[in-house]
């Protein structure tokens, strides 16, 4: 990949909810693909805010075990999970927005975590690890994407230093023929 990227390792880590329920951070491997995929499925489902129906979720638990082995082999991806016991209830994953040499210090970032946890700064959490692992790997830029009237994100991306450069009109086409605009926002990774 050249030398742009580095390792893209973080620790397990112990996280604390805003009510003081601990969970645990940590990469996902192969063995927990099942409930990735059932977080996945369970989440497209919750919200409106992210891009692909629940009908459109790969189904394959073979296939999520080689898309997690892959995100741990590749230097320059990166997935980290909250666990809650056994069970999946956020994940945020860090990839490139171009391997060429002009696109690659640019990094996309998503996130999501399950709707019974939202609000007690698991989200929060999770950006500051895709910030960590963003930066581990030595990307420039870290971007997202988000639905124009997701005030939840947006209070949350913007708090963490994330600006708003763009915004696509009727970037979303929702079944029901009704449309949402995107934004999309970006954090400067240079440490000073
Ligand atoms: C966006 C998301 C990851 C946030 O996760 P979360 O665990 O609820 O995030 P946090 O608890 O750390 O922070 C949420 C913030 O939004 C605030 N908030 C809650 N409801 C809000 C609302 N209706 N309008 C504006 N802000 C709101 C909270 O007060 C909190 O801010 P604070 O920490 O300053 O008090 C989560 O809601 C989610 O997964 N949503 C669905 C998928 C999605 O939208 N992903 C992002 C795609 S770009």
């Amino acid at each position: 990949m050249g030398d742009v990227f580095r390792v893209m390792r973080v620790e397990e880590r112990k996280i604390t909810t805003k009510k003081g329920v601990d969970m645990k951070l940590r990469t996902p491997t192969a063995d927990d693909a099942e409930k990735v995929l059932a977080f996945r499925r369970d989440v497209a489902g919750e919200t409106i805010y992210l891009t692909r129906y629940p009908y459109e979720i790969e189904n394959s638990v073979e296939k999520e075990r080689d898309i997690i082995s892959n995100y741990q082999r590749a230097e320059h991806l990166g997935m980290m999970a909250i666990f809650d016991g056994d069970k999946v209830i956020g994940v945020t994953s860090v990839s490139p927005v171009g391997l060429n040499f002009k696109t690659r210090h640019r990094a996309s970032a998503e996130l999501v975590v399950r709707k019974e946890y939202w609000n007690l700064g698991l989200g929060s959490h999770l950006l500051d690890l895709a910030i960590e692992m963003a930066e581990n790997c030595g990307y420039e830029r870290l971007e997202l994407s988000v639905f124009a009237d997701n005030a939840r994100a947006l209070r949350l991306y913007k708090k963490k230093g994330f600006v708003d450069c763009g915004q696509i009109p009727q970037a979303f086409k929702m079944m029901d023929g009704k449309y949402h605009d995107e934004i999309l926002m970006s954090k400067n990774l240079w440490r000073h």
